[in-house]
């Protein structure tokens, strides 16, 4: 038990530490069994997991007792000496010389063979299914992804701020917003902090922020939440050429870092991604339109890309791509136009490959205070609301353009996911607040 020898580590640490340490190791009982007078544990500390091994005759009664005793998810802390073996996993295993049982689970662990019957199950007992190795590991991925996304943006003297949730207008239409009274008068969660950016580049130049925006998506869709967690830059005189090179620069630094990081993650997963490899294609949305009806997917000139058509363009490409030139009445107001067609805007969608479709949307915002006045007004939006919005612009505001990104959306992608769901530690979705 004592010894001054014994060190308290990780799984991860005492993975690379020498046959014959004395170590102590904190963690969960994820699995065990045993055999006539050996006794095996699969223990998990969050770190790696590592194969603790009670033999009788070696171990004392005691220990190899309570090994056979403890139950599924126990806390248990241990004891031993570390050996290889390359029969465990990770090639490792503890012989037992002390084992404590701190935490006792109840019996039977809810999430096995015979309850599982549907994925809807799993998300009813979120609480407990995130301890699962695939769960896990897609949330290890997630915590390196925005690390990475912090250190491209800090590297690049952009700064961080947050905008508030509690909003009195809409950045992305009003189909999709939640709505609540909020001490007599009415208010939304932010769809996006995109204004309050606009407002900070001002002070800024170049800022960013990484919180949850909210849409009250009234499609069930293997792609949307309700609550998920955006990434948006906003930059001071970029023009919107500037915008794409800026997403092409942070996707391919942050997706490259993720897979180089946590390959084991990736392993565990099944999946094989590839480096992403900068220029990114670019199609037109016209473009998009043509292929989609040789397809025999119709639609109108103006409207918004359907999920299927950009499904499809989405299969034919490996690398992730841009959808540019969208017609002004797919986008929302404050999109700028070109000057030699003001029909469409200087914005795009960035899309990952093999399906996966939208994983971006950027664009160069109006500067001009008559022309966005008169976008607000045509388009029949509260001026009341947009006041704020608009005085930005009649106090030296520059042109500036800037990008959001789905946290959920790329991770889907690069984890190979089918449902969107299982990147958020606790989804909402528009069946689901619980847990
Ligand atoms: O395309 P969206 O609506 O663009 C904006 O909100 C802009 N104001 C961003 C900006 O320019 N600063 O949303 C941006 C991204 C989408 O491309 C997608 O990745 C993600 O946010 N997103 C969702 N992710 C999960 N579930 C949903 N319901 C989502 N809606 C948008
Ligand atoms: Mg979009």
């Amino acid at each position: 038990m004592q010894g001054s020898t014994t060190t308290r580590v990780t799984v991860e640490e005492c993975l690379s530490m020498q046959d014959g340490s004395t170590v102590e190791l904190r963690g969960w009982v994820a699995n065990k069994s045993d055999i006539g007078s050996l006794a095996f544990i699969l223990l998990r500390d969050g770190s790696n997991y590592i194969q603790l091994v009670g033999k009788k005759g070696t171990s004392s009664d005691d220990v190899m007792r309570v090994m056979k005793d403890v139950s599924i998810e126990s806390a248990v802390v241990v004891r031993g000496t570390l050996r290889s073996d390359a029969r465990a996993l990770n090639g490792k295993e503890l012989l037992v010389r002390d084992i404590e049982v701190i935490a006792r689970a109840e019996e039977p662990w809810p999430i096995n063979k015979s309850t599982v019957r549907s994925a809807s199950f799993l998300y009813d007992n979120r609480h407990l299914s995130i301890r699962g190795m695939k769960s896990s590991s897609i949330m290890r991925i997630r915590s390196e992804l925005i690390k990475a996304a912090f250190d491209f943006f800090y590297e690049r003297g952009f700064t961080f701020i947050t905008a508030p949730s509690i909003v009195s207008a809409a950045v992305e239409g009003g189909a999709t917003l939640f709505e609540f009274d909020y001490f007599g008068k009415r208010v939304y969660l932010t769809q996006s902090a995109q204004f309050y950016e606009e407002a900070a580049i001002c002070s800024f130049g170049r800022v960013f922020t990484m919180q949850p925006a909210f849409r009250a998506e009234k499609s069930k869709t293997p792609k949307h939440l309700t609550e998920f967690v955006m990434i948006e830059a906003e930059v001071a005189f970029n023009t919107q050429e500037d915008n794409m090179r800026l997403q092409e620069e942070f996707l391919t630094y942050v997706c490259n870092r993720v897979a180089e990081k946590r390959r084991r993650e990736f392993d565990t997963l099944g999946r094989k991604i590839r480096p992403v490899e900068r220029p990114f294609p670019r199609v037109r949305y016209d473009e998009v339109r043509d292929t989609a009806m040789k397809h025999g997917i119709e639609f109108e000139w103006g409207e918004d890309i359907p999920t299927e058509a950009e499904r499809l363009v989405s299969r034919m490409f490996s690398q992730p791509f841009f959808i540019t030139d969208y017609p002004l009445s797919a986008r929302s107001f404050y999109h700028m136009c070109r000057d030699d067609d003001p029909r469409i805007t200087l914005s795009a969608d960035l899309i990952a490959p093999e399906g996966f479709g939208e994983i971006a949307t950027g664009g160069q915002r109006i500067h001009d205070y008559n022309t966005l006045l008169e976008r607000i007004r045509s388009s029949n939006l509260p001026l009341e609301s947009f006041r704020w919005y608009l005085d930005l612009r009649r106090y030296g505001m520059p042109p500036h353009a800037g990008f959001g990104i789905g946290v959920e959306r790329v991770l889907r992608w690069l984890c190979n996911l089918k449902h969107i769901r299982a990147t958020s530690l606790f989804p909402r979705t528009i069946t689901r607040a619980y847990p």
